[in-house]
This record gives structure tokens, C-alpha cells and sequence, in this order.
């Protein structure tokens, strides 16, 4: 039930720091480490390559896992759009392992991988939030979200599990083989939780950076660089299937390549800036795009931001900032289609889960 929320998105959204705080719970054991089944780690540690299979948002998050699984565990990892990877197959490595990113663990273009991967005898992963769900029936292991049913069409509380998720595997991983990660994943979430509160409690301040950016616009691009262009692709989704903006992600290093061509008289960019190391590329990015009459908004993280930034994300570990950045880009596509009277939990032409090929 959405209680007092005028729609799920909002109040999904909003669950976001309690989902973050029992996925923590969940995952720890009684010495409060974090813990995972053990054949699920073997059946990592004995893999050569990962393979994520996902679509949508999903595939997004899957974007961001293979950074933690490859930076933390030193496994390497594809990232795959499940409706290209059966005609697209990429040569496999000899021991692969196949791990299917599914919210609702329906997604037909992503069982259909499955069941054909299955064939071939490859050990298969479902990471859902769905238990008994097609995809976990029929994988050999099953990771839960616990992100609680989630009705809204546009996927926000998933997302942050998913990834969430995502680094706990890694982190487990990399602890089985003996690797150290630098920083205490425990810790780290907590505060991530804490940070997530804070943005939840600033929505008038995106409100009003919707009405300043988006109230009017045709398009939207989404910028960054690393792991912020990851969370500018789901910003551009997430815009685009609830407000019907035209909305794209690009890495900043490419606008230059074709898209700024694109760039008119007040073009909203959105620029994430949350990674140290290209802090200032971005902020070169943003020039480059004002010189050609762009509306700025700069989006970026305590302790990286500049006087001239919009807004300010509290400072998290900078391989976690997906998980809070994301926040403000849900919080604006919500008044975005809001505010141009858009049905936000369901959005024409789509579907909660798409059963269909
Ligand atoms: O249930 P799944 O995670 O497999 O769904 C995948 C996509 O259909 C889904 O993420 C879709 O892109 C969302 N509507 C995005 O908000």
C-alpha cells in the first residue's frame, strides 16, 4: 500500500535507507561480518569470467557491479544486455559463470539466456527480489534484494539493492581470496544509508531544480565520467520512461564525438561529478557544452563541489557513490513527469515486467 505517498515511485524512493540498512542486516552474520553462501562463493572463485545478463535498469546496476567485482575480487566481468546476447554471443571464456540481474526475475529476455546458457552446462546466479520467481527457480543459486514489492513502473529501490547487493558479493569474494579491499563495506553502507536519508529530506530543493531545468525542455542530456556515467545512463532512463523527456547518458569524453552537436540555446546537461580523478575533465565537459548555450546542472559530491554546483550529494566512499548520486536523478524524473502531469507509476506504453521477448 503507498499509506500517505501520492505515488509508489515516491515512497519507494523514500524506503531507500531502510532497504540499505536490511540488506546490511541480512547479510551479516552473528560477528557482524559479511556473509554469503558459501557454494555461491566457490562457484565465483572457480569461474574464470562473469558474465551479468540484464535489460533496463538492471543492466544499469549490472554496469556498476562489474567495477566493484573486478576492482575488489579481480575477477574479470562482462556486462551484457540479455536481448543481444543470444545473437550476440561473445566468445565465452572456459569456466564462465552467468549472473542474471532481475528485479522481478520475469524478464523474459533475460530467461531466455538462462535456459540457453543452462543447455550448455554453464553455472547460473539469479540476483532478484522476487524469491520463487522464474529466474531464481531455475538458476542454480539465488542472491535476495530484500528491497520489499515494488509496484512503481520506473525501478528506484531495486536499483540501490541491486548494487548494493553487488558490492557485498564482491566484498565476500575478495575476502575468500584473500584480498583486501581497503575500507570496511559495514561502515561504508551504513553511512551511505545516512546519506541517502539526507537526500530523501531534500526533495524541495530537486523540486525546484525540475521546475528550473525541466519543466519546458524537448531533451536532457546526462553526463559523466567512470562509474557517474554508469548512473547518467539510469538518470536518462529514468527521466525518458516517466516524464517522456528525451533523455541520453554519455561519457563525458564522447560528447565531443557527435552529441554536442546536439547542444542548443538551453539544453539542460545534468553532470555527475562524484570521482576525484576526473573531477576537473567533467568540469572541462560542462564548459564545453556552456560555451554552446547549455543550462548547466552540476550534480556533484562534498568535497569535489564547486561554488557554481546545483547540488550536493553528502560524501560516501567513492566506489559506493552510485548508490546516493542515483538518488537526486530519481528525485528529479519524479517531478519532472509530475510537474508535466505524467502518470508516474505507470507510464504509457510499459510494463512492470516485461514477460515477452
Ligand atoms: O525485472 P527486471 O529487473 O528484469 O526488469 C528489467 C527492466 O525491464 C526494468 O529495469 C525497466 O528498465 C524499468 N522500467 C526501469 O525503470
Amino acid at each position: 500500500e503507498k499509506g500517505t505517498y501520492p505515488h509508489y515511485m515516491l515512497k519507494e524512493i523514500d524506503e531507500q535507507p531502510l532497504v540499505m540498512r536490511k540488506i546490511i542486516q541480512t547479510y551479516q552474520n552473528e560477528h557482524g561480518e559479511l556473509t554469503i553462501d558459501r557454494e555461491i562463493i566457490d562457484a565465483l572463485n572457480e569461474a574464470d569470467r562473469l558474465y551479468i545478463i540484464a535489460a533496463g535498469t538492471s543492466y544499469h546496476a549490472g554496469l556498476v557491479g562489474k567495477q566493484f567485482i573486478e576492482k575488489m575480487a579481480k575477477i574479470p566481468v562482462e556486462v551484457h544486455i540479455s536481448s543481444e546476447f543470444g545473437y550476440n554471443m561473445p566468445l565465452l571464456s572456459e569456466k564462465p559463470l552467468f549472473i542474471f540481474i532481475s528485479q522481478s526475475g520475469e524478464t523474459a529476455d533475460s530467461r531466455a539466456v538462462l535456459v540457453n546458457v543452462k543447455e550448455m552446462g554453464y553455472p547460473t546466479l539469479t540476483i532478484t527480489n522476487v524469491p520463487g520467481s522464474t529466474l531464481s527457480r531455475e538458476a542454480d543459486f539465488t542472491l535476495l534484494l530484500h528491497a520489499g514489492p515494488e509496484i512503481a513502473v520506473a525501478s528506484t529501490k531495486a536499483y540501490t539493492a541491486q548494487i548494493a547487493v553487488l558490492s557485498i558479493l564482491a566484498e565476500v569474494t575478495a575476502r575468500s581470496r584473500g584480498l583486501k579491499v581497503g575500507f570496511d563495506l559495514v561502515k561504508e553502507l551504513g553511512i551511505v544509508a545516512n546519506a541517502m536519508e539526507v537526500l530523501c529530506d531534500s526533495k524541495e530543493l530537486i523540486e525546484q531544480i525540475a521546475r528550473e531545468f525541466l519543466s519546458v525542455t524537448r531533451n536532457c542530456f546526462f553526463i559523466g565520467r567512470g562509474i557517474d556515467f554508469y548512473v547518467g545512463l539510469e538518470g536518462a532512463l529514468k527521466l525518458k520512461e516517466i516524464s517522456y523527456i528525451q533523455a541520453e547518458g554519455f561519457a563525458g569524453g564522447e560528447l565531443k564525438h557527435g552529441t554536442i552537436a546536439l547542444i542548443e540555446e538551453g539544453t539542460p546537461v545534468i553532470a555527475l561529478a562524484t570521482q576525484e580523478s576526473v573531477n576537473l575533465s567533467i568540469r572541462g565537459n560542462v564548459k564545453e557544452v556552456v560555451a554552446r548555450g547549455a543550462n548547466p546542472c552540476i550534480i556533484s559530491m562534498k568535497g569535489l563541489n564547486h561554488d557554481e554546483d546545483s547540488f550536493v550529494i553528502p560524501e560516501v566512499n567513492e566506489l559506493l557513490t552510485p548508490l546516493i548520486s542515483v538518488i537526486p536523478l530519481q528525485i528529479l524524473a519524479y517531478y519532472a513527469a509530475l510537474h508535466r502531469d505524467c502518470d508516474v507509476d505507470k507510464p504509457r506504453n510499459l510494463a512492470k515486467s516485461v514477460t515477452v521477448e
